[in-house]
């Protein structure tokens, strides 16, 4: 049987730097020939996570939101629209099926450059189809991601359907039930080892579980062009819904979209629940949020003395920890 690790298992080992500020280390990553993020981060296509507030203010910190597609496809249109008034490109997500096509003309239309075809089992025959159609349909301008994929066979096969880049993790997500309720999954940094070792052109995203900015540098060294977060971005100003206060604190709710509520807001009925719906702290605004994250992201870099990603990724090297090694990463004031 096949050994694999987590984000938990390993760590990157220290390396000699010359890196004198944070501020010479270049993070960015051309998503497409005129796109190119300052900051490798994806807000997730959630409900709780990225409408237009989420997608400006991740717009304004260099990365990108990607608006869910849970309302009509004239409501995410205005969605999308209203995204862009100020930022000078916007991404929504579609599915494969039903009004998909519908929504990608419509989208395209408001000037959505990115579609992200958004499934929780992306390596399917479905998803070949509507790639398909989809690249006959509007072109090679349009970028299509496309996702959840595990494994190396999954990225290349949507590589090869014509996805420009994929979402990689399948069961990791914080909010997430799949591994419990079907048994299947990897863990996140195992399935991007996986897949970095693929010789197609398509980015890599990866997706699903991670918590700090410890765990994106991870996912870049091992492979990642970009990260997609949701629990990071739940509770803050910019994600939909509404505060509210219990024994004197702020919280929102944040929910995975196979949960039994939002299966009930967006389809009426449940089938397979694969999420769950949770209440989190409330946490300010997510520029700060995405601000903090880069600040870590910089300083991971400089500690393998990497100027940019892919330096970063030819010169790290991780090593595994014990149960013992994982006590002694995390702060333990209290427990020695
Ligand atoms: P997080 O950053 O760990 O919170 O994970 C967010 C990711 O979980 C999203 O980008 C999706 O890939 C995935 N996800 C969203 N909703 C669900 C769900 O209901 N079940 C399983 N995975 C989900």
């Amino acid at each position: 049987m096949k050994k694999t690790v987590s984000f938990e298992d390993v760590l990157l080992t220290p390396q000699y730097s010359e890196i004198m500020s944070r501020k010479e280390i270049d993070l960015s990553v051309y998503l497409t020939k005129d796109i190119n993020l300052k900051v490798p981060i994806i807000s997730s296509p959630m409900d709780t996570i990225t409408e237009d507030k989420m997608a400006t203010a991740m717009y304004r910190r260099g990365g990108l939101g990607i608006i869910h597609r849970y309302n009509s496809p004239k409501e995410q249109q205005k969605v999308a629209e209203d995204s862009l008034e100020e930022s000078f490109y916007a991404a929504a997500a579609i599915g494969v099926t039903g009004d998909y096509l519908e929504r990608a003309r419509l989208l395209v239309k408001s000037g959505v450059s990115i579609l992200c075809l958004d499934i929780a089992h992306g390596h399917h025959a479905l998803m070949r189809h509507a790639l398909g159609v989809l690249r006959n349909t509007l072109g090679q301008d349009i970028h299509l991601m496309a996702g959840n994929v595990a494994t190396l066979e999954g990225f290349n096969d949507l590589a090869d359907w014509g996805a420009d880049s994929i979402r990689v993790g399948i069961g990791g997500g914080s909010i997430c039930s799949t591994r419990v309720q079907t048994g299947h999954g990897v863990p996140t940094l195992q399935s991007i080892i996986d897949c970095s070792y693929s010789d197609r052109d398509a980015l890599l995203v990866a997706d699903g579980g991670i918590r700090n900015s410890g765990d994106i540098v991870k996912a870049l060294a091992a492979g990642a062009d970009a990260v997609m977060i949701g629990s990071l971005l739940a509770g803050t100003d910019e994600s939909p819904g509404e505060t509210f206060h219990e024994n004197g604190e702020k919280y929102k709710i944040y929910r995975g979209m196979a949960s039994k509520e939002a299966q009930i807001q967006w389809r009426g009925h449940f089938a397979s629940v694969e999420g769950v719906s949770s209440t989190v702290p409330w946490r300010g605004s997510a520029e700060d949020v995405v601000r903090e994250l880069e600040t870590g992201i910089r300083s991971g870099l400089s500690y393998t003395g990497a100027k940019n990603i892919l330096e970063l990724q030819s010169k790290s090297s991780f090593i595994e920890q014990t149960a013992a090694g994982q006590l002694e990463s995390s702060t333990h004031i209290n427990k020695s």
